[in-house]
């Protein structure tokens, strides 16, 4: 009971504020798909895409770029967001990001864009194929006690 109740109380205070639309999701999926197509990923032959929404109302969006030099690879998630910040400055807020692929297979952002995202967005929600379909979950979910300077 004090569990469910402590539960309660830390999901209010911190899981997601921030509500999306069904329309804006489907919006996001879509732009996702379409940058699927520009993926340059001739080593794992994984095609993936991402868009991002900025509380400005504007929408990024990336697709993975893999490099002979695996470690070089930059996922979909990262390459969105940093045109993000190259188009509109540092200041920009992530509300909402949603992955896609070209196998419909489970992929929710790795480790790495966990964190990028949390830069950008500490109250974003994600929009991603889970293990049992489409699911969504806020940042602080999938990455918690992301790191920030301060
Ligand atoms: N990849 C992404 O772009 N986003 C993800 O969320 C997961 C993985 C890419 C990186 C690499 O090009 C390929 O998928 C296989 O790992």
């Amino acid at each position: 009971m004090a569990h469910n109740f402590a539960k309660t109380v830390r999901d209010f205070l911190v899981m997601p504020q921030i509500t999306v639309s069904d329309d804006m999701r489907e919006k996001l999926l879509q732009c996702a798909k379409n940058v699927m197509k520009n993926a340059h990923a001739p080593y794992s032959n994984f095609r993936v895409g991402a868009a991002i929404l900025t509380a400005s109302g504007d929408i990024f969006s990336g697709c993975n770029v893999e490099n002979a030099s695996y470690g070089m690879t930059n996922c979909a998630e990262r390459t969105a967001i940093f045109s993000a910040v190259a188009q509109l400055g540092p200041k920009i807020e992530i509300r909402a990001v949603a992955v896609a692929n070209d196998k419909g297979a489970p992929c929710a952002p790795c480790g790495a864009c966990r964190q990028v995202i949390y830069e950008f967005g500490p109250d974003a929600v994600i929009f991603f194929h889970g293990s049992n379909g489409p699911r969504h979950a806020h940042i602080t979910e999938l990455l918690p006690e992301g790191f920030r300077l301060q």
